[in-house]
């Protein structure tokens, strides 16, 4: 495996799908762990990241001197490049001017990193401070008309350091740098597969589980499915999947989503039916963090009563991603700020006193679906937009009520009807319809009206930390509009959400 180490730049997740994409396991750790630990993990190779510090600065982040004893080859990127030269006896040049964009990279010679690469390329650059003055043992290997020292290495150590970003698709021949990285310097063999994972995991939940029984919380999206089908195949019977129903899922998604669990997962489903429990609750509710509190608060009141069913169970499973665990998160200690408390079952385990199971722990999204390919999930499973755990009423601005909720479930149905007709379902990271607490005048025949306004939210994204509104064709977003004018009763206008993310937030609450 290959260690990341996160000096807290915002692209340390793109490091480990680079390096994943190599079919190489990778992990991301906070700088504060231990020699023990990083020999524990026994890696082939630390690749230190970038970061928005200074190496002069007071608290910069550092990581133990003795990663430099290990005989292992370490790539350090940008802050990570400034932390090895100062550690190793060079010195680094303190600067107030970032450098920041494209650059032309001149290679000096195509070794090493740079095997098979083009001597003249481009490389995106993101920094102030640079290298003055190397390390012995180091030479310069690359350099732009700003950075002399853009690229370094001493390769008899195998030390390896670049100043811009390879992990980048800026930086034309990055894949390639980290590629000669991983597979030649550090001589990783290129077998981690999703195929490999599930054998190993199944493997891994059958002597955690043993005998005993596992509950898990289906919601029809595809991460909760490829952790039954996960579970199914290591524990089989003694795993019992329930589904609730909120009443706060799309038109009919309830009685398709059974068809489909039934159909896809040869598991022991319990559906519980709880839809006017979460509207009376929601009764008279606008704030939109209480509406959440709300139902996550009842989920699990509601999970845990028909969980108390089933008898002896000692595990709970939970689908729980990779960026949802990545610890060094907080490489410099700050809490990152609560923007919408998300509802899962997080409150779960401690509550039902259960040990936790969860399998996807270390895998990123695309890398589920591809597991969930893998283990012969439907398209349908597989390729489904994420859908949040309140449901509908995040998306009912203002208070939920039974009107309200039949309302907007029939606007969405028609949105994604022709979302789906047009071929843009698979293409999109989410499409939904958001109904508005405010009337507007219309004319239709020959009447007056004074109906609800509805918006349309579509969005591409890679991974719901940042979107962008999608460029939807004029013609589609016209069918859309027209259809839902003229097919849903009590809507008489339409509008299209042109904000990206952030400033503004996927969900509009
Ligand atoms: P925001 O609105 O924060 O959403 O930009 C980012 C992504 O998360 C989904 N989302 C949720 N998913 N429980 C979930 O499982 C939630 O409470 C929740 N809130 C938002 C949202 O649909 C988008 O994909």
């Amino acid at each position: 495996m290959i260690l990341i180490i996160d000096f807290g730049s915002q692209f340390n997740q793109l490091i480990a799908r680079r390096v994943r994409e190599n079919n190489v396991f990778c992990e991301i750790k906070a700088p504060v762990i231990s020699i023990e630990k990083i020999k524990e993990l026994n890696p082939e190779g630390i690749i230190l990241s970038g970061g928005p510090a200074s190496i002069y600065e007071k608290n910069s982040p550092k990581i133990t001197k003795e990663i430099f004893s290990l005989k292992i080859p370490i790539l350090g990127i940008c802050y990570g490049l400034q932390f090895m030269v100062n550690s190793l006896g060079g010195s680094v040049a303190k600067s107030r001017k970032r450098e920041y964009g494209f650059a032309k990279l001149r290679i000096n010679r195509a070794t090493g990193l740079f095997k098979n690469a083009d001597t003249n390329t481009s490389c995106w650059m993101s920094h102030g401070d640079s290298i003055d003055i190397l390390p012995n043992g180091f030479v310069i290997s690359a350099s732009t008309n700003n950075t002399k020292i853009a690229a370094t290495c001493n390769s008899l150590e195998k030390y390896y350091g670049v100043q811009f970003h390879p992990e980048v698709e800026h930086t034309d021949q990055g894949k390639l740098m980290l590629k000669n990285f991983i597979l030649n310097i550090c001589k990783c063999k290129p077998s981690w597969t999703m195929k490999s994972f599930a054998k190993d995991s199944i493997n891994q939940i059958k002597k955690q589980a043993g005998e005993k029984k596992v509950i898990l919380g289906l919601s029809g999206g595809v991460d909760s499915s490829v952790t039954a089908l996960l579970i199914h195949k290591a524990i089989g019977e003694n795993l019992t999947c329930i589904f609730v129903d909120n009443g706060l899922l799309r038109k009919d998604e309830a009685k398709k989503l059974k068809l489909t669990l039934n159909k896809n997962l040869d598991v022991n489903i319990r559906f519980v039916s709880a839809k006017t429990k979460f509207l009376k609750a929601l009764k008279k509710i606008t704030n939109p963090e209480k509406k959440r509190k709300i139902i996550g608060n009842l989920f699990i009141e509601v999970f845990e009563a028909e969980a108390a069913k089933i008898k002896g169970a000692e595990y709970l499973a939970q689908g729980t991603l990779y960026p949802d665990i990545i610890e060094s998160r907080s490489a410099f200690g700050g809490p990152t700020a609560v923007i919408k408390s998300h509802h899962n079952v997080g409150g779960l385990p401690k509550k039902m006193k259960l040990k936790l199971i969860e399998p996807l722990k270390h895998l990123f999204k695309d890398e589920v679906r591809h597991l969930g390919k893998e283990l012969g999930l439907t398209d349908e499973l597989v390729w489904r937009q994420p859908f949040p755990g309140p449901g509908l009423a995040i998306r009912i601005i203002g208070e939920v009520t039974a009107p309200r909720l039949s309302i907007l479930k029939e606007v969405d149905a028609v949105l994604l009807d022709e979302i789906r007709k047009s071929g843009y379902y698979n293409k999109l990271w989410q499409s939904f319809a958001v109904l508005l607490p405010l009337k507007s005048v219309g004319i239709m025949g020959d009447g007056r009206t004074y109906e609800n306004i509805a918006a349309i939210r579509a969005v591409t994204s890679k991974d719901a930390m940042t979107a962008d509104w999608a460029r939807l064709p004029h013609e589609l977003l016209g069918n859309i509009s027209n259809r839902i004018i003229n097919e849903v009763r009590g809507v008489n206008r339409i509008v299209y959400d042109i904000s990206s993310k952030p400033p503004s937030t996927i969900e509009w609450e």
